[in-house]
């Protein structure tokens, strides 16, 4: 659990994302696409799932790559290289379904897109022709922009500013392709990760297309192995654990209103911890 490299990818006065990769010679034998890590940083912390971006069976080593948002992303940002996390579990969740299905469209935004990296290297490993569309405030908030680049055979970057790609967000881009090739058949599947709405938006845009889009959810989550019941999510009309079950599912087939609504449930608590311990 001993963090062995630590970069900070963005580090603007208000953002902050780090990457760590973390000594875990067992989680990174058995991750796959998809699969995330719950840790704590410190004893006396919360539990909080991470996207696995990558891991190297060499080294015995996890990758993994979050946004400062809170008190605990900001407790393991503070972690400097030699240090050793509180707790790590994993890998957690369902791998992403990997195989050809022909023409993919991947949407990230934000941090989102340290989620779709691992599922780009394994969809481009089992033959699919990758479009990448890429979103952040603004250019400086970009990550991973070269690596997904190389991946895919088409390349999109939009920013909310202008200041790199089409000035607007991820799903103007994803509209744009869609419309342009009307025919349904020209892609097989969508697959977006990122702000409940943007996903939420991914999917309505989708829609009319047919093609199959998978979400990979953000629901809050405590201990990742179904005990809890914290990441409840409505999918077809079904409870599902989103830990156990998912985290990837239709994205026609989610309740967003509820999901929203359940994942502000601690604001005030979060905010208020965060005041107090975090200058
Ligand atoms: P807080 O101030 O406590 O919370 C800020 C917001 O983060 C909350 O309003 C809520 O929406 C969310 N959040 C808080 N606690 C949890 C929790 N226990 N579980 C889920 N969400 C929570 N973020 C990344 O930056 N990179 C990733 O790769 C990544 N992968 C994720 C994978 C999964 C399967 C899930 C469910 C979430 C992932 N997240 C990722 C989101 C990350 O877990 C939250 O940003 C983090 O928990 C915030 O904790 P905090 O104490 O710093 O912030
Ligand atoms: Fe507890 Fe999913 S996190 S049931
Ligand atoms: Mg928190």
């Amino acid at each position: 659990m001993k963090i062995i490299k630590k970069d900070v990818l963005v580090k603007r006065r208000d953002t902050r994302i780090v990457s760590l990769d973390i000594e875990a010679p067992e989680i990174a034998r058995k991750a796959q696409a998809g699969q995330f890590v719950i840790l704590m940083a410190a004893e006396a912390g919360e539990r909080i799932p991470l996207t696995i971006v990558e891991s190297d069976t060499g080294r015995g080593a996890i990758r993994i790559i979050f946004q400062e948002v809170g008190l605990t992303t900001r407790l393991l940002g503070n972690l400097e290289t030699g240090k050793s996390l509180y707790a790590l579990a994993g890998p957690l969740g369902h791998p992403s379904e990997i195989k050809k299905y022909g023409k993919v469209i991947l949407v990230g935004g934000g941090v989102g897109i340290a989620e779709i990296y691992p599922a780009a290297k394994t969809l481009k490993q089992a033959g699919n022709r990758l479009t990448a569309i890429l979103g952040a405030r603004t250019k400086k908030l970009l990550i991973l922009e070269e690596e997904l680049k190389k991946l895919s055979d088409d390349f999109y970057i939009a920013t909310d500013d202008g200041s790199c790609g089409r000035k607007g967000v991820v799903t103007d881009v994803l509209q744009d392709i869609l419309t342009f090739h009307l025919r349904p058949s020209t892609f097989d599947l969508i697959y977006a990760v990122g702000p409940i709405p943007m996903m939420r938006q991914a999917a309505a845009v989708a829609k009319a297309s047919g093609i199959k889009t998978i979400v990979s959810l953000n629901a809050l989550m405590v201990d990742g192995t179904g005990m809890c019941g914290c990441c409840r999510v409505t999918v077809g009309g079904q409870t599902k654990f989103s830990c156990i079950d998912g985290p990837e599912f239709d994205a026609q087939l989610v309740d967003w209103e509820e999901l929203a609504k359940r994942n502000k449930s601690y604001l005030e608590q979060e905010r208020h911890i965060c005041k107090l311990l975090i200058r």
